[in-house]
């Protein structure tokens, strides 16, 4: 750790030189501190933090080198509503994002930078998405008013001196973030300093700059995750020939079969994303062994083979904490047991952590993630609904050995699942890359206030990117059309839905770890060895196509699971048609999908 703003910075490139100089003569800072990723820089972050009340050490025999952070209450979430994409041209940022001009946003932000970091000390953090020296991987610098986001961004990102060598003199993504709140002289400073009324997340896609001020928490401030791997990405990727995309990597192994297949997954949030990463297979299907490459972001890129690879860009979990137990996320839980920093969950009075689903019985006393003394009787939830774990990847207990691997795992099959309560088959196929592309753009979620077990809104989340496409939607689905025209090896897509209910509102597929019995299906398609038949929705498994060793499903469950009303799915058509209308008018969606939509109408109607 270098401290003093005097002290020779670690790099001779001067573009990084000059940056640093320029945000401290606008943000004024009391020091300078480039940080070389050491452990004894770790530690002594982690010691501030404690000092500074931010962090509290965890019992250190429970939860060894873990701390908790509580947040400022107005400062829990990512604000999308605050999130900016500002390039040249409105229509650039297209009919789903926040657009704002670059430079009135610029002189907006510069006002507000200005000062933002007296008292404080203005951190410079080198890291990579991505294994160091990789091919794909990218480098980013983040300055930071936050030693909480230095912390995080060790777990998080490859962080580092080492990557000065890797950058010499090129390149890099500026990520300027402030949590905007400068201490007078002699003023003391809060636990969880943040200035939610001032928020901006902000995205220059055309300069390759963040700008993120006001707030502390998760994604509005770890900017290396959504605002660079997926936002800043997407537009580099889509300039560069390949997917930056908000899908999880695992391995399905199955020796006796040998196959091994890496597949990756789209969910919106809720969806059993990290539950599908960290798959545990039931006793029955023990002959599969899933490993997990990434658990939330993948790089994916055209290899000269004709495949496309995949890589992780990060290198630890965001994750959320309720809902994981040792039953629904036992390698989750194993991951953060120790190393790992939690932000919002509940404190037990043996100084561990708790959250809600955790573990069956509720501790009778708790420290609630406001502080405040919590008993089962409370009528607020221990821990806050996006309370989160940072923990290192390394320590998934089923991590693929592959992970680090520079050049990406080879990817045989998409698969895009939303959560639906009807009308929606729990496996489909596409019939070929632009029917996939076209089911992935169209996928969603009901929205959450629509009654249980009855059809409701659906809000449509294409590719899960919603919030996360730095781009023009309809500019993003043409990108994967044209990427799939070039690639010679595709993988084949799937749709997926563990969410449907019955007419009583029960679930009528048990999930978890049972989900494997259809990716087994969807690795045996990739591999030539399952059947399907074809339905007007895509490629669909019969009864006697899916492994039942060990779960009882009859062959009548299984058909009502997989059925499809033609009358509401004809609604459907006609809802999907409205969502592209936005891109229908500034001419972005592509052609393709006017095919799809009249072939999905008359295959429905011929049905009927
Ligand atoms: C996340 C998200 O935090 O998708 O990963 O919101
Ligand atoms: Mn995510």
């Amino acid at each position: 750790m270098i401290k003093q703003t005097k002290q020779k910075a670690p790099t001779k490139n001067q573009k990084v030189i000059q940056w640093v100089e320029e945000i401290s003569r606008l943000t004024q800072p009391d020091q300078i501190v480039w940080c070389d990723g050491t452990d004894q820089e770790y530690k002594n972050i982690c010691d501030l933090l404690v000092r500074n009340g931010t962090f509290i050490r965890l019992n250190p025999k429970k939860r060894p080198n873990s701390f908790l952070a509580r947040s400022n209450p107005k400062d829990v979430a990512r604000v999308e509503s605050r999130t900016f994409i500002c390039c040249q041209k409105e229509k650039d940022a297209g009919p789903t994002n926040n657009w704002a001009e670059p430079k009135a946003m610029k002189k907006k932000l510069t006002g507000l930078l200005k000062g933002c970091m007296k008292g404080r000390t203005l951190y410079v953090i080198p890291f990579s998405m991505g294994p160091l020296g990789s091919k794909i991987a990218r480098i980013g610098i983040e300055i930071t008013d936050s030693p909480y986001v230095v912390a995080n961004m060790r777990i998080m990102t490859r962080m580092g001196k080492a990557v000065w060598k890797v950058l010499g003199n090129g390149d890099f993504v500026k990520c300027l973030h402030s949590v905007g709140a400068p201490l007078q002289s002699g003023e003391s400073d809060v636990a969880w300093p943040c200035n939610p009324e001032n928020t901006y997340i902000t995205h220059f896609p055309e300069t390759r700059e963040i700008i993120s001020f006001g707030s502390g928490y998760g994604g509005n401030a770890l900017l290396g995750k959504k605002c660079l791997a997926l936002r800043i990405a997407s537009t580099m990727a889509r300039e560069e020939g390949w997917l930056a995309e908000h899908m999880l990597i695992v391995g399905l192994e199955n020796k006796k079969l040998k196959l091994k297949t890496y597949v990756t997954a789209a969910f919106p949030s809720a969806c059993g994303k990290t539950n599908m990463a960290m798959l545990i297979p039931p006793k029955a299907l023990k002959d599969w062994k899933v490993s997990t490459i990434g658990d939330d972001i993948a790089w994916i890129k055209p290899g000269k083979d004709g495949r496309l690879y995949a890589i992780n860009p990060e290198a630890g979990f965001f994750g959320v904490a309720p809902g994981t137990s040792e039953k629904t996320n036992y390698n989750a839980l194993a991951a953060c047991r120790a190393n790992t920093i939690f932000t919002n969950v509940a404190l037990t009075d043996d100084g561990d952590v708790w959250w809600e689903g955790m573990t069956e019985n509720v501790p009778a006393h708790l420290i609630d993630w406001q502080g405040h003394d919590w008993t089962p009787k409370s009528e607020t939830p221990a821990a806050h609904p996006n309370s989160r774990f940072t923990a290192p990847a390394s320590q998934c207990p089923i991590i693929d050995k592959e992970w680090e691997n520079p050049a990406g795992v080879p990817v045989e099959a998409f698969v895009f699942g939303g959560r639906l309560a009807t009308n929606t088959p729990l496996v489909y196929q596409a019939f070929n890359w632009t029917h996939g592309v076209y089911l992935a753009s169209t996928m969603g979620s009901e929205k959450t206030a629509a009654a249980e077990g009855t059809t409701g809104e659906i809000r449509r989340d294409p590719m899960a990117m919603l919030p996360f496409c730095g781009y023009n939607m309809g500019d993003y689905w043409a990108h994967w059309l044209q990427l799939g025209a070039h690639v010679t090896h595709k993988p084949l897509i799937f749709r997926v839905n563990w969410f449907r209910k019955d007419e009583k509102g029960h679930f009528m597929w048990p999930g978890f770890g049972e989900n494997l019995r259809v990716l087994e299906w969807i690795v045996k398609r990739v591999n030539g060895q399952a059947k399907s038949a074809e339905s007007p929705l895509g490629w669909m498994p019969s009864y006697s196509d899916l492994n039942w060793n060990g779960l009882k499903m009859t062959e009548s469950q299984f058909q009502k699971l997989m059925s499809v009303d033609a009358h509401t799915a004809l609604k459907d058509v006609e809802s999907q048609s409205l969502f592209f209308e936005p891109f229908r008018k500034d001419k972005t969606l592509p052609p393709e999908f006017e095919a799809e939509l009249v072939l999905l109408e008359q295959r429905l109607k011929r049905s009927l």
